[in-house]
This record gives structure tokens, C-alpha cells and sequence, in this order.
């Protein structure tokens, strides 16, 4: 690879920011959405488990997502001002990808599935932003995962892993400084 990509490819890395300030009426190209997956899946992925699955949620599959889990919310009692945020939450970017992994019986391979899967996301994210996308890695309650895995089809054999925001970005975000890494050298 030669410098210019290698910078590039840093470039990348460095700019790519948590950012939900996008521009909700400019769609995604789901050819694009369907891209950066096939980046996210060239994570590196120890016995070849290729444990990742992704559900991409668009139009009124975000709000049907925000309604499970309001309901949810309703049931445990919840904050109700929470449980209201949640009915419209997914509807600030036009693309919502909930990042799964699959189950395994080793404790081992478990951990290990679930790591690539975090590299998946990583991966997704860098592809986004090297498209001109802003993303925005979040967690949900661990409440919401069987209405989560309800919606996506899915059985509980998979465990959620990320829900990444995706859109066309309305502002561009300021890069906050990062600590210096402790790095210890060994000869
Ligand atoms: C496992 C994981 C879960 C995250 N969940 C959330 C979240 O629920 N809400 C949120 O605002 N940010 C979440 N983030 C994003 C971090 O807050 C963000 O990466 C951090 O503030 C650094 O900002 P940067 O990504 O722009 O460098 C999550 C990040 C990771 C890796």
C-alpha cells in the first residue's frame, strides 16, 4: 500500500466521530448501507465463527423499534419522560443497524466471537465515515434485548452487541483531544 493511501487510511481513523447531527431527510443509499456490512465483516474473527448478524432498520421500522421498546418501559415502570423519548429516539437518523452476536456454547469462543463483532462495528463505522457518513455507536438497556431480538427475528442465541446511527451529516463534530496512550516498550 502505498503512503498516500496508508495516511489516508489514518485520516480516516482519526476523524471518525460519535455524531448524531445528521441530516434526517436525506436517505441513506441502502446499496451504500449494504457495502460498509461487507467492510464490517472483514474483521479479523478467530476460528472463522463469522459470528456477527445485522438487522438494518429504515422508515417505520426505527419508530415500530422505539414503540417495543416504550411498551417495555411502560411495563417495568419506568421514567415515563424516558419511556416518551424512546417512542421518536430512532427516528433521528435515517438508518439504525442493530450489530447481533451469535451465541456459543465455550465461555471462550464466546468472548472472542463478541470481540470481532465489536471490530465488525468498528469496521462499519470507519467505512461510514471514509463514505462521508456520520455514525454514532450506542447501547441500549438490557431490558430492551428480547423486544430488540423480537423485532429482528431473531432467538436468544443472539446477543446485542451495538445499534449504530447512520446519515448524511448536517454539521461537522470538533475532535475533542484524546489522553496520550500508555505504552510500555520491552527490549
Ligand atoms: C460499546 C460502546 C457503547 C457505546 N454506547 C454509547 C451510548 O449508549 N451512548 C452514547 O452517547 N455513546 C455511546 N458510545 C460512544 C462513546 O460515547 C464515544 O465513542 C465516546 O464518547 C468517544 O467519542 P468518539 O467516538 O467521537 O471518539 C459507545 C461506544 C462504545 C464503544
Amino acid at each position: 500500500m502505498d503512503e498516500e493511501i496508508a495516511r489516508a487510511v489514518e485520516e480516516v481513523i482519526r476523524t471518525r466521530r460519535t455524531s448524531l447531527l445528521v441530516d434526517q431527510d436525506q436517505p441513506v443509499d441502502p446499496g451504500v448501507v449494504q457495502r460498509l456490512i461487507g467492510s464490517a465483516i472483514w474483521a479479523p474473527n478467530h476460528k472463522r465463527t463469522w459470528p456477527w448478524r445485522f438487522t438494518v432498520l429504515t422508515g417505520d421500522a426505527r419508530r415500530r423499534l422505539g414503540e417495543a421498546f416504550a411498551a417495555v418501559g411502560e411495563e417495568l415502570d419506568m421514567d415515563p419522560i424516558k419511556v416518551e423519548k424512546q417512542r421518536t429516539k430512532y427516528l433521528r437518523s435515517p438508518v439504525v443497524v442493530l450489530v447481533w452476536v451469535t451465541g456459543d456454547p465455550s465461555e471462550v469462543r464466546r468472548r472472542e466471537d463478541r470481540d470481532a463483532t465489536a471490530a465488525a462495528v468498528q469496521n462499519l463505522l470507519l467505512a461510514a465515515t471514509a463514505n462521508g457518513l456520520a455514525s454514532y455507536w450506542a447501547t441500549i438497556s438490557d431490558d430492551f434485548y428480547p423486544a430488540a431480538r423480537e423485532l429482528a427475528g431473531l432467538d436468544e442465541n443472539h446477543d446485542f452487541v451495538a445499534l449504530v446511527y447512520l446519515g448524511h451529516p448536517s454539521t461537522a463534530v470538533a475532535v475533542p483531544p484524546r489522553p496520550v496512550p500508555d505504552v510500555a516498550w520491552l527490549s
